[in-house]
């Protein structure tokens, strides 16, 4: 019988911007054996209600601890906004890792005393962003951008390029203009443009990217509860997708890279109603 600690980290997203998490994941925990949810039949997310991504999470939360998850990564800050504490209280036994716009260290480093944060509309409007600025941003100014291009160009793999470029300098020259001199990313799907963003806004704005943080976090939460995996090889990725695996796979291969992608597994998982087939089809191939 398996133990707990041998079981796998769940980790969700509306599409394939958690996939910066766990790029940062398989780096600090290579060993562990992750199962990804890509709710790409929903994505995006950020301009949705709360009360329906919400729903959304607490689905795909409850169709990962039914495949035996240890731990559920929730990669993604519109669903974190949505879902986090809802689902710490409906499953009090299962360790959960969210997320929250990185404003502490930002406004903790600000030369300027302006700081820019880039996130969905919905992680605007949740409590949890209002409560991060409030404990930490005293006496910063706060310019807060909703960029779904963004989410878009990430989800078709064109992370640079004359369509990124043009959206990046249409959502962030109001936040270069207001003297921004950091710039928080709030949406997982974002560091995949970092380079071009960078780019655009000069090196005179530093990127806050928390993925190294929330995979760090993971592992702590693994530390304290003893659930480290006690494997030593490379562990699995099973990638699940409500949208269309081929697609995913095609993607996947530009955001991680052509090893990641070679030999995934892939699979398609449906929505029935408001929850998710309990099993998952059968497996695709490139
Ligand atoms: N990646 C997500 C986030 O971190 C959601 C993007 C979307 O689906 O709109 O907010």
């Amino acid at each position: 019988m398996e133990t707990n600690a041998a079981r796998p980290i769940g980790v969700l997203d509306s599409g394939v911007g958690g996939l910066s998490i766990l790029r940062e994941m398989r780096a600090q925990l290579p060993a562990e054996d992750l199962i990804y949810v890509a709710d790409q039949a929903h994505v995006p997310y950020g301009p949705r209600t709360i009360d329906e991504v919400r729903a959304f999470t607490v689905a795909i939360a409850r169709a990962l601890i039914e495949r035996g998850a240890k731990l559920i990564v929730v990669a993604c800050n519109t669903a974190s906004a949505a879902a986090l504490w809802p689902l710490r209280e409906m499953f009090p036994d299962m360790p959960f890792v969210g997320m929250e716009p990185a404003v502490k260290p930002a406004a903790r480093d600000t030369r300027s005393g302006v700081i820019g944060v880039i996130a969905t509309e919905a992680t605007f409007q949740g409590e949890l962003f209002a409560s991060v600025v409030g404990r930490f941003a005293q006496g910063v100014q706060v310019e807060t951008r909703a960029c779904p291009d963004f989410v878009r160009l990430a989800e078709v793999g064109e992370t640079d390029g004359p369509a990124a470029r043009d959206a990046i300098r249409r959502c962030l020259s109001p936040l270069v203009t207001a003297g921004i001199d950091q710039l928080v990313l709030g949406c997982t799907h974002f560091p995949f443009l970092k380079a071009a963003i960078q780019g655009e806004i000069g090196p005179g704005v530093t990127i806050v990217d928390p993925s190294p943080a929330v995979a760090r976090q993971a592992g702590r939460v693994l530390d304290e509860r003893g659930l480290r995996t006690p494997h030593r090889e490379t562990g699995r990725v099973t990638y699940l997708t409500t949208g269309d695996p081929a697609a995913f796979r095609a993607v996947l291969g530009v955001l991680l890279g052509a090893d990641e992608s070679a030999g995934a597994d892939v699979r398609g998982l449906r929505w029935r109603g408001d929850r998710l087939d309990s099993h998952t089809e059968k497996e695709t191939h490139p």
